[in-house]
């Protein structure tokens, strides 16, 4: 790849990853209370749930309120309803076959607010769901201009095979503990594995390289407190176990793998111990993205797809993400281009040669790396069955892996550093091929 078309792909990536990421389905599945106040809206929807033929829906609601006295409370109710239904739903409506969702005969209704007892301002419910697909918890209000205010915890879970316990993780999501589990020994692996290789090859141990292993130690660590984490939040329905580590580590592990990229690319330790100005400013707004990132992370998280700032920082998080994975691309392009002007002039052709090689191999793995993980991940989740919704966080996780193993076999220390040690013939052929590069513009 040329050094002037890296820059412009950089750009026309970067777009192609704005227009490419479009809705995605999540399926968060925890105990949530959710307060309502003087709520107009026809139709809230609460969270989506991916059901087994043992599903089980609890629901308890408090401090009901409506501002009008008698309301007809027939016209308002819970229900669940596929996304597939629901456009149904909608087109009965738009054809005028039914004035209310709650009257369609395609959703599940779970409890219209007549069934409660006179003058009573709170309910419990429980529900079963034996028609096993992914549900939305949806409360209707077809009364025009009444407001709704009440406190509402509801509880989706489905009941394990035998046991009968409990399982609050989302249907296609359940087997996550047990794979974020087996990537973090992966990683734990690596980094006992990296740790043997530096010390074998200690004499040509660079800085970059005890980099390197914090950063598999922290995403060890990470894939660790997440397994932790989504099983805590499969037994109890809570997101309170080790959430706090996750975050933590989640944050170290942003900031130190695109720094490792940025240094990477700028060849620290390897071709130059330190810094330029322009290279500092790409991790000067990197570092403090990455923060704004996890803030954004954690908040859509505590949310959940349906809560009310979801989709902003759902578009912040995307906005950041997307241009630090663009500013981490600038140092390898110019990388490039000085080991490209050094090729021509300084007379090494060969090592300028083999280093120019191999950063633009690393270019094009990171691109591959940052779309696959951004793109194909979010593509893979939104056109899988809800119910192989965890093969996306594989795909991703795998990616990420190969990323790790690629960037460690390439930059490991080596004794005889295939840079330094070039002969007469090969000096002669690289100089043959780099003439043959200009000529052609390759
Ligand atoms: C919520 O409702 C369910 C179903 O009626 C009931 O078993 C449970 O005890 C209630 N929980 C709370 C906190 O009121």
């Amino acid at each position: 790849m040329p050094s002037s078309g890296a820059g412009s792909g950089a750009a026309s990536f970067s777009v192609t990853l704005i227009f490419l990421i479009s809705f995605i389905s999540t399926s968060i599945a925890e105990i949530r209370f959710t307060e309502i106040r003087s709520d107009p809206r026809p139709i809230i929807a609460f969270d989506e749930f991916g059901f087994t033929h043992n599903g089980r829906l609890e629901l308890n609601v408090s401090k009901l309120a409506f501002s009008s006295t008698e309301p007809d409370l027939s016209k308002l109710g819970f229900f669940l309803c596929t996304r597939d239904s629901w456009l149904q739903v909608l087109q009965q409506i738009e054809d005028n076959e039914i004035a209310c969702a709650l009257q369609s005969n395609i959703i599940h209704e779970v409890y219209t607010l007549n069934s409660i007892e006179k003058g009573a301002a709170s309910f419990n419910h429980f529900y079963l769901q034996s028609d096993a697909d992914q549900y939305t918890l949806v409360f209707a209000n077809c009364l025009p201009q009444l407001k709704v205010s009440m406190d509402v915890r509801s509880a989706m879970y489905n009941l394990d095979g035998k046991s009968k316990t409990r399982d609050y993780l989302s249907a296609g999501i359940t087997v996550l503990p047990r794979v974020y589990f087996v990537f973090s020994l992966i990683y734990f692996t690596l980094a006992a594995a990296w740790v043997y290789l530096l010390y074998k090859k200690r004499l040509t141990v660079f800085g970059i390289h005890f980099f390197m292993l914090a950063v598999v130690v922290l995403k060890a660590l990470n894939l660790l407190c997440e397994a932790e984490d989504k099983s805590y939040i499969k037994r109890t329905g809570n997101a309170h176990g080790w959430d706090i580590l996750f975050y933590i580590f989640s944050f170290l592990k942003g900031i130190t793998l695109f720094t490792l990229i940025v240094l990477i690319g700028t060849g620290w330790s390897f071709l130059k111990p330190y810094l330029q100005d322009k290279e500092k400013k790409v991790l000067m707004i990197v570092i403090p993205l990455q923060v704004v990132a996890n803030i954004a992370q954690v908040v859509i998280d505590e949310s959940g797809p349906y809560g009310q700032d979801w989709v902003t920082w759902k578009q912040v998080f995307l906005l950041v993400d997307v241009i630090c994975c663009c500013a981490v691309l600038f140092p390898i392009v110019w990388s490039i281009k000085n080991l490209r002007e050094a090729a021509r002039t300084d007379g090494k052709a060969a090592v300028n040669l083999m280093k120019l090689t191999l950063f633009r191999h690393y270019y094009v793995v990171v691109i591959c790396y940052i779309y696959f993980t951004r793109v194909v991940v979010y593509a893979l989740e939104t056109i899988t069955s809800y119910k192989y919704l965890w093969t996306s966080v594989v795909a991703s996780e795998m990616a990420t892996l190969a990323f790790y193993v690629f960037t460690g076999y390439n930059f490991k220390p080596e004794a005889h550093n295939p840079y330094f040690a070039v002969d007469d013939d090969e000096e002669e052929a690289a100089s043959e091929q780099l003439k043959l590069e200009d000529e052609f513009e390759l």
